[in-house]
């Protein structure tokens, strides 16, 4: 036995390392049939990493307080070495990370992902999606810029328009009865903790994968098939194992993404004032409101549907009420869907539409919320609203009326 055979073993009696090694990677067994939209899970895994460390750096040179906050960014961005790059790597990588989650997600819908025996999975993920946005929100504060605070204002007004109990959430939330110098404080308390929760919960997120397995671009159960290929005679015939299969390939989409993410760090890191608005690049004034104010765009659609329900004796509740409503619906997709088949592949022309069109939707309520409100957009808003909130409800009656195709025996490459 070689010396590193001995050192192996010996960890192995105190802890189960090749055990875990072989259970989650050299012998799991993944579909062989993944794709494109299978690169994002590992993606946002590396933008959770890249957040955290270069968080944790920013950190080190940031000051959470009111009278210090907005020049210690600028101080950041000039005089510490490598400070511009960190930030932006920090700022552009926030809105990577939604860019890659939504595409996960987009993928979950396509492939029908959510569906049984992936219901937890998918529930813990609308909790980790819950997360980010609580985080990205409580770190736009930080740079105490006009929109850091205008923003924030907004939207912790929004928790003080519920009944009874609001105007003291308002004020529990701020730790005043403005934003304020105490809010910067726990807001920066809270952004710092909350990417380890989050961390947490995507350890929770992949236990749950491995416990059910991955679903596939086929939307069929590599576990129920035949079993037996080279590696393992009980392993599922159309299962490869993850290592060193999809590691490699992972890597192989690490190295594109990162062309691109370099590309915008470099060229566009404020992406026209979407990843970082230009009223932020002015000090927070309590005393002079935006004339727009308008959250970053990965809260854009949210916003939208906010907006576009009408007041009720002044109180902004049912838009509130509705903006929840719009995410916490998402909880209830696995049980919504009634379809016989899981994959856009054998759903019939029905789903296809209705499915294109809740992206384009998406898409506009998102534009939507980053525009002033006009009468028309108002409409278009609500028209957008309605919609969204119809993919959701309706799909119990769609999902049965639709045509499907009947599904393979095996995956299809
Ligand atoms: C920090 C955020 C997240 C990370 C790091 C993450 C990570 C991963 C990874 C590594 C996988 C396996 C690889 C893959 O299928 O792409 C996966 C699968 C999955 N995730 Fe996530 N995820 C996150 C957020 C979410 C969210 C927000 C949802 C949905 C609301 C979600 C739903 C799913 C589902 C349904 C699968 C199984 C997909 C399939 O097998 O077809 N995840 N996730």
């Amino acid at each position: 036995m070689s010396m590193m055979q001995n050192f192996v073993g010996w960890i192995d009696d105190r802890f189960p390392m090749t055990k875990v090694w072989n259970e989650h990677l050299a012998q799991y067994y993944a579909p062989k049939n993944f794709n494109f939209w299978y690169f994002m899970g590992s993606l946002a895994m590396l933008m959770l990493v890249n957040q955290i460390l270069t968080g944790v750096w920013l950190a080190m040179s940031y000051k959470p307080d009111a009278g210090l906050a907005f020049a210690s960014v600028e101080y950041i961005m000039r005089d510490v070495e490598w400070g511009w790059l960190i930030r932006y790597m920090h700022s552009t990588g926030a809105s990577a990370f939604f860019i890659v989650i939504y595409l996960h997600m987009f993928r979950g819908l396509m492939y029908g992902s959510y569906r049984k025996p992936r219901e937890l999975l998918w529930v813990i993920g609308v909790i980790v999606y819950l997360a980010m946005m609580a985080t990205a929100f409580m770190g736009y504060l930080l740079p105490w810029g006009q929109m850091s605070y205008w923003g924030a204002q907004v939207i912790v007004n929004l928790f003080s328009a519920v009944p009874v109990i609001g105007p003291d959430l308002g004020v529990w939330i701020r730790g005043d009865y403005v934003i304020s110098d105490a809010t910067l404080n726990r807001f920066f308390a809270l952004h710092f903790l909350l990417p380890f929760v989050l961390a947490a919960l995507v350890f929770i997120h992949i236990v749950a994968l491995h416990k059910v397995g991955s679903n596939n671009p086929d939307g069929i159960e590599i576990k129920k098939g035949p079993k037996g290929n080279k590696w393992s005679d009980t392993a599922p015939a159309d299962g490869i194992p993850f290592h060193p299969y999809y590691s490699v390939k992972d890597i192989a989409g690490v190295a594109g993404f990162l062309f691109l993410f370099a590309a915008v760090i470099f060229f566009a890191p404020e992406m026209g004032g979407y990843f970082l608005e230009h009223p932020n690049f002015e000090p927070a004034n309590p005393l002079k409101t935006p004339a727009h104010i308008a959250p970053v765009w990965y809260f854009t659609p949210f916003y939208a549907i906010l907006r576009a329900v009408p007041s009720i004796a002044g109180s902004a509740f049912p838009g509130v009420v509705a903006m929840f409503g719009s995410i916490l619906v998402m909880f209830f997709l696995p049980w919504l869907d009634r379809s016989p088949v899981k994959s856009i592949r054998y759903k019939g022309g029905l789903y296809k539409v209705v499915l294109g069109l809740f992206v384009v939707d998406f898409i506009v309520l998102g534009y939507l919320g980053t525009q002033p409100t006009t009468d028309l957009y108002k409409l278009m808003a609500q028209i957008g609203t309605i919609y969204y909130f119809a993919f959701f409800l309706l799909m119990p009656i769609y999902s049965k009326m639709d045509k499907t195709k009947p599904v393979p025996e095996r995956v299809t490459q």
